[in-house]
């Protein structure tokens, strides 16, 4: 089948009567097929705009933000209403060396309480945005706190309990990069060659505003947008040379997964992932990245004809009731200037030390799969808010779920094998290694054989995380990064002692 007519076939409306419409909400989250996404079928658009690059501060000096409304423009001709730290969409990707101290103020001018989480950072429990430290409208509050982590890519957003989603979904998000000597010593593509993507589909409404409004069914499946947008630019291209890029790709979307690959079946060198450099390069031509996942990778477009155009896509894939059934293209890249490359894509990279897991003093174990088929609807247990859970238990900000100690390791076990929907899974507060994959895609992918905060669950599957609490006493969230997912409840707390 063609590309054009699956999406055809996919589309909206064949979905929707082919379901019946809403009316089985009221059943509950139930493990049936209807557990469906509400329909929004992706727009791809002709590829006709600029990508937006985003600006770069240097997070050695200190940083001023106010969260606030912005007009941008993500659609020809509309202004959207989207939200920022600064003066438009997102943020300004901060930059910053290892051992470094950061100082980010932020000024909250949205009619709402927002704060900062910095995922992927490892910092102190009052300074890592958990909900329970927001920011009052009007107010301001002062991030303060020393890298001390190895180079990667990071990235912030508010954490605001039940307006998380809402705030990432209407632009409240940046990239946070952090360097090292280990990585300076590669000599990667740098400057132009460098390029920060954030990933993000959004729903707008066709006077082009974002109204982020999730029904019953958003709220089950997560919230789709039929614009995908780079960096806060939709259907955009961007002008490449023949040489070697570093694509700092971060899946910044509510819920939405991408399988990504290239038209013209480039390779994707993965030389990073959430936490950092793998220890080697990782080739592969397709990527499934999950909300909340980043991959740093090297792509090779030095033999490719001027002239060319190349798409970054994400192919269908088979991902539980509510995800994978489109095809689509998210980025065109145009080759428009020839010129010499020299370096070459470098297979050792960076000291990684997997964790054996006889070092670990306990595993818990976490049921996901939020299956209610017993009878009784998710919906009617517990808070009305609650319809997703972890272990059986939502989100309650004064309840410590798990309690672990500092200095010690742990196996911490997702286990979605009775589930329909898929999880991203993510703990704040420290970087994990993936231990074992069982059942569904039962493997470990390329990109998830380095240092990771954000584990995608597949319906099916038990997956494995293995990790050593750092000294940072306190609680810390963690949750599922379907927005939606984690504002309707599926969060706990864990306290380092
Ligand atoms: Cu990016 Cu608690 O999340
Ligand atoms: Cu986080
Ligand atoms: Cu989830």
């Amino acid at each position: 089948m063609d590309r054009k007519k699956f999406i055809q076939l996919s589309s909206s409306a064949t979905l929707f009567t082919l379901f019946g419409g809403v009316s089985w909400l009221l059943e509950g989250c139930k493990k049936t097929a209807m557990n469906m996404a509400k329909s929004i079928s992706v727009n791809s658009g002709n590829f006709d705009n600029p990508l937006r690059l985003l600006p770069v501060l240097n997070g050695a000096s200190p940083i001023n933000f106010t969260a606030k409304q912005n007009q941008t423009t993500i659609i020809k001709g509309k202004i959207s209403n989207a939200l920022g730290f600064a003066n438009d969409i997102l943020a300004p990707v901060i930059k910053v060396n290892n051992g470094q101290t950061v100082s980010i103020n932020v000024t909250n001018q949205l009619e709402e309480k927002t704060n900062i989480h910095w995922h992927g950072l490892i910092i102190p429990e009052n300074m890592d945005g958990h909900p329970q430290y927001t920011i009052n409208q009007g107010s301001s509050f002062n991030y303060q706190f020393t890298i001390n982590q190895k180079a990667g890519t990071n990235w912030f957003h508010p954490h605001p309990h039940l307006t998380t989603g809402k705030q990432v979904n209407k632009g409240l998000a940046g990239m946070f990069i952090i360097n090292d000597t280990e990585e300076a010593a590669l000599n990667l593509p740098s400057g132009e060659f460098e390029l920060p993507l954030i990933i993000q589909d959004r729903r707008i409404y066709s006077d082009g505003s974002i109204n982020y409004s999730p029904e019953a069914e958003d709220v089950m499946s997560g919230y789709f947008g039929q614009y995908v947008c780079v960096n806060g630019s939709w259907s955009a291209y961007h002008n490449i040379k023949t040489k070697i890029y570093r694509l700092r790709l971060l899946n910044g979307s509510n819920a939405r997964v991408y399988n990504l690959s290239f038209s013209n079946n480039l390779d994707f060198n993965i030389i990073g992932s959430d936490g950092g450099l793998l220890s080697a390069t990782q080739t592969t031509n397709s990527l499934l990245l999950s909300p909340g996942e980043r991959a740093d990778v090297l792509v090779d477009f030095s033999a490719v004809t001027v002239g060319t155009e190349i798409y970054l896509q994400s192919n269908s894939f088979n991902g539980g009731d509510s995800q994978g059934s489109e095809s689509f293209k998210i980025l065109k890249f145009k080759v428009t200037e020839q010129i010499t490359e020299t370096f070459t894509i470098p297979t050792s990279l960076a000291v990684f030390n997997p964790i054996p897991s006889s070092q670990a003093i306990k595993t818990r174990s976490f049921d996901i799969a939020n299956n209610h088929s017993g009878g009784h609807g998710g919906m009617n247990m517990g808070s009305s808010s609650s319809i997703h859970k972890i272990g059986g238990k939502s989100f309650d900000m004064d309840r410590i779920d798990e309690t672990v100690t500092a200095g010690t390791t742990e196996i911490w076990e997702f286990d979605n094998s009775a589930g329909a929907d898929l999880h991203p899974m993510h703990l704040h507060g420290v970087h994990f290694q993936v231990l074992s994959r069982v059942g569904g895609r039962g493997i470990i992918l390329p990109h998830e054989t380095g240092w990771k905060d954000t584990v995608l669950c597949m319906p099916n599957e038990k997956v494995k995380i293995i990790m050593t609490f750092p000294n940072n006493l306190g609680k810390f969230a963690f949750h599922c990064h379907n927005l939606e997912h984690e504002d309707s409840g599926m969060m706990l707390n864990y306290k380092i002692i």
